[in-house]
């Protein structure tokens, strides 16, 4: 697999992660709690599989050799995609943040969990759809075949250093977040993801 279809199929990951995180935030909003596991699993698959595993490869790999190639032609591009993986981080910490009192069943907490939650789920959708459909495409149309190959070896040592499998890992942890959103909430969950999953066959 080449590198731009590893960072590709993580992005079909993260959509799928993102899907159960828009059903929790739709159930939160109506004032039902989501179990704090599924907060929990969402804060670590965030830190673990999009910070550590996929931001790390854009960030390091490919957002570095773009601005190489392009010599400051990308830096607005590249600055501004950079600067969404720092806010969603920043929206993952506010939920963090929101997960004690939460637990507590405060109502504060509680609304400020729905609120972020609403924020990240919506600046992730949009960060991904951007890589989709503008950046990734420019990086296959700049890069030689050889340029390619060289990502696909940075790609593969990455792996190596965090200790290999790391898709693996995200796709068990998401695994987790579904089940324990079936197990609360049952037919009304699924209904409501495949309502979402059917939204994007047709765009
Ligand atoms: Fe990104
Ligand atoms: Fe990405």
């Amino acid at each position: 697999m080449s590198a731009l279809e590893l960072l590709k199929k993580e992005h079909k990951l993260i959509q799928r992660y993102l899907d159960n995180m828009s059903v929790a935030q739709d159930l939160l909003i109506e004032r039902e709690t989501v179990p704090p596991t599924v907060i929990k699993g969402a804060i670590r698959f965030a830190k673990d599989f999009m910070n550590k595993t996929h931001h790390f490869k854009e960030e390091y790999v490919l957002f570095l050799k773009l601005a190489e190639k392009k010599g400051g032609e990308l830096d607005p591009q590249i600055v501004s995609l950079r600067d969404q993986h720092e806010r969603s981080r920043g929206l993952v910490s506010k939920i963090k943040e929101a997960l004690s009192g939460y637990e507590k069943g405060d109502e504060v907490s509680f609304s400020a969990m729905a609120e972020q939650m609403g924020y990240y789920v919506s600046l992730e959708k949009s960060h991904l759809h951007r890589e989709d459909h503008v950046f990734y495409p420019l990086a296959e149309k700049l890069f030689s075949a050889e340029e390619m190959a060289a990502f696909d070896v940075e790609f593969a040592k990455i792996d190596e250093k965090q200790g290999k499998g790391s898709f693996q890992k995200g796709v068990e942890m998401v695994e987790a977040i579904e089940a324990d959103m079936k197990g609360k909430f049952g037919a009304v969950y699924r209904d409501r993801y495949e309502e979402l999953v059917k939204a994007h066959h047709h765009v």
